[in-house]
C-alpha cells in the first residue's frame, strides 16, 4: 500500500493541477501546529515566486478544488498561504481497514528486495561478553528485523574476534601456569586430548589475567613495564603461530571455541538475538594468501616500514589517511586483513547488493580504510554497497564509560540478571492482588520486561550518539521507556479479556471488519497513528533507525492512554459504539506487537 501521506498528497497534488498549478507542490506533511489542523501543506509558498501570485491566492484557489473533496473534512487557506488540512474520518477508517486487511499491515516488498549481509555483535571469543557488546547485538539485531519485515533478504553474521591477540594471550598464559601440556612441546605428533584444559570459568579468569599481564602503566617500575613488554611480544607470538597453523596452538584455539561459544550463543539466546552465520575472523584465514598475492601482483600492495600496506588516500580527503596495513612486518594477519578476506568471501558466497556493519563508531577510520582498499582492489563489484553503520559509546550515570561498582567491566549475565531482579520487584509491588502471579510467571514476565527496558533503552536513542545506561530510568513504569510500552499493551490485553469474558466468546482474529470510524480527537488520533505505520517503516528502513520505531511506539502509548483516561471502554451501554472502541484497541495493540518484535522484544499477558 501507498503511504498514507503519499495518498494525501497526490490529493493534493491534483487539486494543485486543476487549479493551474504544478502537482508537485502538493506535498503534504504532519502538521507542526497539531492544535490547528492535522496536516498541513505548505506548497502555495513554494509556489508563488514561480507563478507570481500572492501564496493566500493559490492557496484560496486550491481550498476552492477541495471543497468537495472526500479525503479531507476540512481545508483551510490561512495567511500568508498555508493550507491547514484535517482528514475525512471515514476515508481514514478505510485507509486503516486495509491495512489491517493486509500482510504486515500494507507494507509491500519491494520491486527488487536487496540481498543483504548484516554483521553486528562481533563479540571475541574468549573474553567474557560484556555490557560492552550490548549495543552491537540489540542495535543490530534490530536493524536487521526491520529490513527483513521491509521485503529485504537479509543474512545477519556475528563475525567472531576469534583470530586475534586474545588467543595469543590465553596460550601464554597457559603455558606458564601448564607448560608440561602437549600442546606446547613443539616435537609431539600424537593426538591431543578431546577434552579442553580448562573449564569457562577458568577461561574467563584466564583471559583478563593475561591481557592484564601484557600492560603496564606509565609509574610502573622498570621491570614491571620490562616483563609486560616481553609477555605482550610472546602472545603476539603465539597468535602468529596459532594463525600459520602451529599444531597445538590450533589445537588449543579449538578447544577455547568449544568452551567459549556454547556460553556465548547462551547469552544471545537469552536476548533474543539470533545470528544466520557464525563465522568468524578465523574462518577466512585460508583465503588471504591469494588475496594478498593478488594485491601484490596488482602493484597495489607495498611494503612501508616492514609492513605490507595498501595506500588508500584520495585526493578529496580532507584529513590524513594512514594506509590499510594487510599483513604486519612479522607476516602475521591483522583485524584488516581478516575483515577484507571476510569481504571477499561474503562477495563470493553470498554475492551482496549490501554489506552493513553495526560497529562502536570509534572503528570508524578502520572501515574507511577496509572499504577502499576492497574497492581499490576489486574485492568487490562496483555495485555492491559497504555501509558502516556506528555507535555511540554506553556510559554510566555521571557520562563516565559503564563501569561496575568496583571499577571493573560488568558482565551481560549479570547485567541481565540485575535488571530482572529489579523488575520482579516491582512487578510484586504492582500486581493484582486479587489474582497474584505464580512465582513463575513473576519471573518470566520479570525477564520479559528486564529485557524490553534494556533494549528499548538503548534503541530509543538514535544509535550514533553516545547515551547515559541508566537502568533506574529504564526500568521505569512512566515515560519514554520499554516497561511503559508493555504495560499500555498489559492493559490492552486485560481490557480485551474481560470484553470476551463478559460477552462469553473470544474475538475474532480478523482486525478490519471491527475499526470504527473515529468519533473524537483521541480516537481519531489512534487511527492517525496507525495510519503512518507504512511510512515509519519506510523511514525506519531506509535510514537505518530502530529509534523511529520506537518514538512511533511511544507516540502511540501515549494516544492509547489518553483515549483510555477519557473513555469509559466497558461500561459503555451502547454496544455498538463499545465494538468500535474494541476495534480499535485490538488494532493498536496488533500495530504494536508487531513493532516490539522489530526491536527485538515482546509483551507478557499481564503485568
Ligand atoms: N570484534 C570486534 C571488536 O570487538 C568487532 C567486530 C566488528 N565487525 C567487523 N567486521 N570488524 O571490536
Amino acid at each position: 500500500m501507498k503511504q498514507f501521506l503519499d495518498q494525501l498528497s497526490e490529493e493534493m497534488g491534483a487539486a494543485f493541477e486543476k487549479a493551474g498549478f504544478d502537482a508537485a507542490l502538493g506535498r503534504v506533511g504532519i502538521s507542526n501546529r497539531p492544535d490547528l489542523c492535522e496536516y498541513q501543506c505548505n506548497g502555495a509558498m513554494a509556489g508563488a515566486k514561480k507563478y507570481g501570485k500572492k501564496p493566500i491566492d493559490i492557496a484560496n484557489a486550491v481550498a476552492e478544488e477541495l471543497k468537495a473533496s472526500g479525503t479531507f473534512s476540512s481545508v483551510e487557506a490561512v495567511m500568508p498561504g498555508f493550507l491547514n488540512l484535517n482528514v475525512n474520518e471515514e476515508y481514514l477508517a478505510a485507509y486503516v481497514r486495509e491495512m489491517l486487511a493486509s500482510d504486515k499491515f500494507g507494507v509491500e516488498a519491494p520491486e527488487k528486495p536487496l540481498k543483504i549481509v548484516i554483521d553486528y555483535g562481533g563479540p571475541n571469543v574468549a573474553k567474557p561478553l560484556h555490557v560492552g557488546h550490548l549495543r552491537p547485538a540489540v542495535i543490530g539485531e534490530s536493524i536487521k528485523r526491520i529490513a527483513r519485515f521491509a521485503g529485504h533478504d537479509v543474512t545477519g553474521d556475528v563475525h567472531l574476534g576469534d583470530w586475534g591477540l586474545q588467543m595469543g594471550l590465553v596460550i601464554v598464559e597457559l603455558g606458564e601456569r601448564q607448560p608440561d601440556l602437549p600442546y606446547f612441546d613443539e616435537a609431539y605428533e600424537g593426538e591431543y586430548p578431546e577434552e579442553p584444559p580448562f573449564s569457562l570459568k577458568e577461561l574467563e579468569e584466564i583471559y583478563p589475567t593475561a591481557s592484564a599481564k601484557s600492560k603496564s602503566k606509565e609509574d610502573d617500575p622498570e621491570e614491571v613495564k620490562q616483563a609486560a613488554k616481553e609477555y605482550h611480544a610472546r602472545a603476539l607470538q603465539a597468535t602468529r603461530e596459532m594463525q600459520q597453523g602451529r599444531r597445538g596452538y590450533r589445537a588449543l584455539w579449538k578447544h577455547i571455541m568449544a568452551v567459549s561459544l556454547p556460553d556465548l550463543k547462551e547469552n544471545y539466546r537469552k536476548m533474543d538475538i539470533e545470528f544466520d552465520l557464525w563465522m568468524g575472523e578465523s574462518d577466512v584465514n585460508d583465503l588471504i594468501p591469494a588475496m594478498v598475492d593478488d594485491m601484490k601482483a596488482k602493484g597495489l600492495a607495498h611494503i612501508s616500514e616492514g609492513a605490507l600496506v595498501v595506500d588508500v588516500k584520495e585526493e578529496s580527503d580532507k584529513k590524513e589517511l594512514p594506509p590499510c596495513m594487510i599483513l604486519k612486518s612479522d607476516g602475521a594477519a591483522n583485524y584488516e586483513t581478516t575483515d577484507l578476506a571476510t569481504i571477499l568471501w561474503r562477495e563470493k558466497e553470498l554475492k551482496p547488493d549490501k554489506i552493513l556493519y553495526v560497529v562502536d563508531k570509534r572503528q570508524e577510520l578502520h572501515f574507511v580504510q577496509v572499504f577502499r582498499c576492497a574497492r581499490k582492489c576489486g574485492l568487490v563489484r562496483e555495485e555492491t554497497g559497504l555501509e558502516f553503520i556506528g555507535f555511540g559509546t554506553m556510559n554510566g550515570p555521571g557520562g563516565k564509560p559503564f563501569k561496575t561498582r568496583d571499577g571493573g567491566v560488568l558482565q551481560l549475565k549479570a547485567l541481565l540478571d540485575e535488571i530482572a531482579e529489579k523488575m520482579h520487584t516491582k512487578i510484586r509491588e504492582t500486581e493484582n492482588a486479587d489474582a497474584p502471579m505464580s512465582e513463575e510467571e513473576a519471573w518470566q514476565t520479570a525477564r520479559i520486561t528486564a529485557l524490553a527496558a534494556l533494549k528499548y533503552g538503548d534503541l530509543s536513542n538514535q544509535a550514533a550518539k553516545d547515551y547515559i545506561f541508566d537502568v533506574e530510568r529504564f526500568t521505569a513504569s512512566e515515560g519514554d521507556t520499554g516497561p511503559y510500552l508493555l504495560y499500555t499493551m498489559a492493559r490492552i490485553k486485560s481490557i480485551l479479556r474481560k470484553y470476551e469474558e463478559k460477552a462469553g466468546a473470544s474475538l475474532p482474529a480478523e482486525l478490519a471488519a471491527s475499526f470504527p470510524i473515529p468519533e473524537g480527537k483521541a480516537m481519531k488520533a489512534l487511527c492517525q497513528d496507525i495510519s503512518g505505520f507504512i511510512r515509519m517503516i519506510d523511514e525506519a528502513f531506509a535510514e537505518r533507525a530502530p529509534h523511529k520505531v520506537c518514538a512511533y511506539l511511544y507516540q502511540m502509548a501515549n494516544d492509547l492512554n489518553s483515549f483510555y483516561h477519557e473513555t469509559k471502554i466497558l461500561a459503555e451501554p451502547d454496544e455498538k459504539k463499545q465494538a468500535g472502541y474494541i476495534g480499535l484497541i485490538r488494532a493498536v495493540l496488533a500495530v504494536m506487537e508487531e513493532c516490539i518484535g522489530l526491536l527485538g522484544f515482546s509483551a507478557p499477558e499481564r503485568m
